[in-house]
């Protein structure tokens, strides 16, 4: 039976999960930091915002993570000062790593989304990348958005699983999980080997997630805590099939069995079906089907 956690020990089980996830997490999601990176991230705040990105002055990133976000809008050029926050120090040793290499400024600050150490009206954009669902208390980090965002500022959050798509998804990873061993044997790999003293994170793992929304779940917290012109849209469908399906094969293989083809075609056909996903499903299908919700709303003007 799964043991009932208090708020305390879920923030306290995503600190330490995200800690140790820290030094491989961008190679872990293929995160990149560049030319794609900004194309991907420039295209989500598009797509959540339902318009063409403005340029913002001051943004806070809520569980920054290694930077994917505020480092790539940076770049692209859609933020001016950039505030990266995050629960897990180690998340933000990364990023600030990865903000020296890529030649960035940026602020960060250890913080937990439901209290946030910074005045009133300090921010322009409050932002966040798949981080809700970890969050235990919403309305309450809800209300720390507005807060923290000046009147008339922006909040926008993508990358949130749907319940309905997470439901869905459990589909292709159970079927990768039955094919494993034929796929094993057709690319010539060994199967993983198990990790010394069992998996450490296994455990975290399972109680970090919180939650799964519904499409009009996330807009009643956001209205509720005084936002306005709140917009849910879904995205992706067919990248995150395929996407979780080559995730749970290559997780069953030693890595440096997985044949460099195997990883291209893997990338290419994942990128290939966002594009499919966003020209031919995402405006007609609706929010609730796709496995990733997209949020944004205004703070009314003063
Ligand atoms: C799935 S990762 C996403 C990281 C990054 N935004 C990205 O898209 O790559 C979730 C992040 O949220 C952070 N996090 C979890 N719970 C949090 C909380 N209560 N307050 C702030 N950050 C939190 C984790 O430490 C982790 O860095």
């Amino acid at each position: 039976m799964t043991p009932v956690l208090s708020a305390e020990d879920i923030r306290d089980a995503n600190t330490r999960y995200h800690d140790v996830a820290a030094d491989h997490y961008d190679s872990k999601w293929g995160i990149d930091f560049g030319e794609l990176g900004c194309k991907q991230v420039t295209t989500k705040v598009r797509k959540a915002l339902g318009s063409e990105p403005g340029h913002y002055g001051r943004s806070l990133e809520i569980g920054a993570g290694t930077g994917y976000f505020s480092l790539n809008m940076l770049l692209a050029g859609l933020i001016e000062a950039a505030t990266c926050s995050d629960i897990s120090p180690g998340m933000l040793e990364t990023l600030q790593h990865n903000a020296n290499s890529l030649g960035l400024e940026v602020n960060t600050q250890p913080a937990d989304a439901e209290h946030l150490p910074f005045a009133d009206g300090s921010f322009d954009l409050v932002l966040g990348h798949a981080v809700l669902h970890h969050i235990p208390d919403l309305p309450r980090a809800f209300a720390e958005f507005e807060r923290v965002l000046a009147p008339g500022g922006t909040v926008l959050f993508a990358g949130e699983p749907s319940r309905y798509g997470d439901r869905v998804a459990r589909v292709p990873k159970r079927v990768a999980g039955a094919v494993a061993p034929l796929w094993r044997r057709a690319i010539g790999a060994a199967g993983a080997p198990a990790p010394e003293g069992g998996a450490p994170d296994a455990v975290l793992e399972r109680v970090v997630d919180v939650h799964a929304f519904a499409p009009a779940e996330l807009s009643r917290t956001a209205r509720a805590a005084g936002f306005q012109d709140v917009r849910v849209n879904g995205e992706e469908l067919l990248a995150n099939w395929f996407g979780w399906a080559n995730r749970t094969l290559e997780s069953t293989a030693e890595p440096d069995d997985v044949p460099w083809a195997w990883r291209v075609y893997a990338h290419r056909g994942y990128l290939l079906l966002q594009e499919l996903d966003r020209r031919l499903l995402e405006s007609r299908l609706p929010p609730a089907i796709f496995y990733n919700l997209m949020l944004s709303a205004r703070k009314p003007p003063a």
